[in-house]
């Protein structure tokens, strides 16, 4: 399999918020912007393994600056990571009053992809070449980020999670 870069899973989205998206305090509602979110990482996901794909897991979200109604709300995501049959996928969220013309930051996430064969059985992904440095750091990061998620999830036992032990054992 051709190993791949972020750049090959690139992918950006653009959103107005209208009435319908919105709390009664006139913000963009949470789920709403999960669901983009996920919609984008999805299609990241499947640029990467050229492959139909499941949402795995979405790591802790939060929101740090509500997005109003009328704004722009502009989703980057790419793979950061592959493993065997499973992706992380990191998002940054922007929110943009072309009014003021103000573009501000409001959250950002990791979701994980698994691909799947014709059977709907999870299949081999293409390994990952980090380039720049801000891509390198998300690439170390993820296995951490990943032996933490299976742990939460139940998935694996916190004896196994090795590099996360290190990681920890380093930092005392
Ligand atoms: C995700 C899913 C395919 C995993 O299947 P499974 O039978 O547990 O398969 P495995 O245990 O072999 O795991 C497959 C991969 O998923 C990863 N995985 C499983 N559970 C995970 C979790 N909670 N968080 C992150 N990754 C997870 C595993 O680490 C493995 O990755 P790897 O091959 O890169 O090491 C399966 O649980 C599923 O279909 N879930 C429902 C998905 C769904 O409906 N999503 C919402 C709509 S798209």
């Amino acid at each position: 399999m051709k190993v791949k870069t972020p750049a090959d899973s690139y992918t950006s989205m653009t959103e107005i918020v209208l009435p319908n998206d919105t709390n009664v305090y006139g913000n963009l509602m949470g789920g709403r912007l999960m669901y983009w979110m996920d919609i984008a990482a999805a299609i990241a996901a499947q640029k990467h393994c050229n492959a139909p794909v499941v949402t795995a897991s979405v790591d802790n979200i939060s929101f740090e600056k509500s997005i109003k109604l009328g704004n722009t709300v502009h989703i980057e995501a790419k793979v950061t990571r592959a493993f065997n049959t499973s992706m992380e996928i990191h998002l940054r969220v922007w929110g943009e009053d072309f009014t003021t013309q103000f573009k501000y930051k409001s959250n950002e996430a990791y979701y994980t992809f698994v691909a799947l064969d014709p059977h709907g059985r999870p299949r081999q992904v293409p390994q990952l070449a980090p380039d720049t440095d801000d891509e390198k750091r998300l690439y170390e990061g993820a296995l951490h980020r990943r032996q933490l998620r299976l742990i939460l999830g139940g998935k694996m036992k916190p004896g196994d999670a090795s590099e996360l032990k290190a990681l920890f054992d380093q930092e005392v």
